[in-house]
């Protein structure tokens, strides 16, 4: 048998050494610049009782559409079981990410380690919950303790520190009907003379906002001062009642809400609201860019709130026309 030359086999040797750096090389390429894959997110919404949650829904729908990621939506129709087996489904489903607006706050720790064991980001955006920080990534939104604190920080001033005020919460255990009612109730405690006299829950709707106070004005009569309702669909709701009780809303009464859709604000520029405190719906931009950052391993911060504003007759007719929902 003849055997190869030595020249032959460094020759041999020289091209698998120099093809095996080539494929090393592609490999580097292509870890330095791996193709990205599009991501899928689920989103599990609490349902479409406001006017301002079909803004949010939109808000976050459309940004992802933006940047190619698709959405898995779900409307949890206002039932914390649904939301609860809608993050079950998204971790069974492989999802990159998962979005929570939460009905209630509570419930939510043993859902939230499944994702976490399975290595799923959660987001929490709009309502805070009571879980363990390390079970999530950040949550976007509203402060509304702050918002409680405007509406009572406008009433004082507004009234003297003098007045019977009827409130209109929202879903009972969700952290806005919570901390916009113990914010509220910290923020008048210094007018003894101004009190609230009865509180019953709307659940955030127009149609229940309307059927409470038509209860509430069979209950006591043309003996209040104020409504203070956690939102403006209650508010508007209510004020049909108010009209239809042969009241004029606005100046018989005092109305002060929260949200600040365009209706509401439009409402004041009518006589019908004395002042809204804004709640920014819009917050998909933030949300995706925090989920972006939290995908390519950054860091984000644990809490973003919105800056919201306070609207009464001194700003509203300038402010109406931009109102985006
Ligand atoms: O959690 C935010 C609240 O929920 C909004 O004030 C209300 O309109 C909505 O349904």
């Amino acid at each position: 048998m003849k055997l190869p030359s030595l020249s032959s086999v460094l020759r041999l040797s020289l091209g698998v050494a120099a093809a095996s750096l080539l494929l090393l090389a592609g490999h580097a390429n292509s870890s330095a610049a791996p193709a990205t894959k599009p991501l899928t997110v689920g989103f599990v919404q609490t349902g479409a009782e406001s006017k301002w949650r079909v803004a949010n829904t939109d808000s976050l729908k459309s940004e992802a559409a933006k940047r190619g990621i698709t959405l898995k939506f779900v409307d949890a129709q206002s039932k914390p079981e649904n939301q609860i087996s809608a993050v079950r489904n998204f971790i069974t489903q492989h999802v990159d990410a998962i979005i929570i607006a939460p009905i209630v706050s509570t419930g939510w720790g043993p859902v939230l380690k499944e994702a976490k064991d399975a290595n799923i980001p959660v987001l929490v955006e709009d309502r805070s919950i009571d879980a363990d920080a390390s079970l999530y990534k950040c949550f976007i939104g509203s402060d509304f303790i702050k918002e409680g604190h405007m509406a009572a920080e406008w009433l004082v001033k507004a009234t003297g520190g003098k007045g019977r005020i009827l409130e209109l919460s929202g879903e009972p255990g969700s952290a806005a009907a919570e901390d916009r009612k113990k914010a509220f109730a910290e923020g008048i405690a210094s007018s003894p003379e101004l009190k609230i006299i009865d509180s019953q829950s709307g659940y955030f709707k127009r149609d229940q906002g309307k059927q409470v106070m038509e209860a509430l004005l069979k209950k006591h009569g043309k003996d209040w001062d104020i409504l203070y309702a956690h939102n403006d669909d209650m508010a508007l709701g209510a004020i049909q009642a108010i009209q239809e009780a042969g009241l004029k809303p606005g100046k018989d009464v005092m109305v002060i809400s929260i949200d600040g859709e365009k209706e509401a604000v439009q409402s004041i520029v009518d006589g019908k609201i004395n002042c809204v405190v804004e709640c920014n719906p819009g917050v998909g931009p933030v949300v995706f860019d925090a989920l972006a950052k939290i995908i390519a391993g950054q860091t984000v911060p644990a809490k973003t709130y919105n800056v919201d504003h306070v609207f009464d007759s001194t700003n509203a007719a300038k402010e109406v026309s931009s109102r985006a929902y």
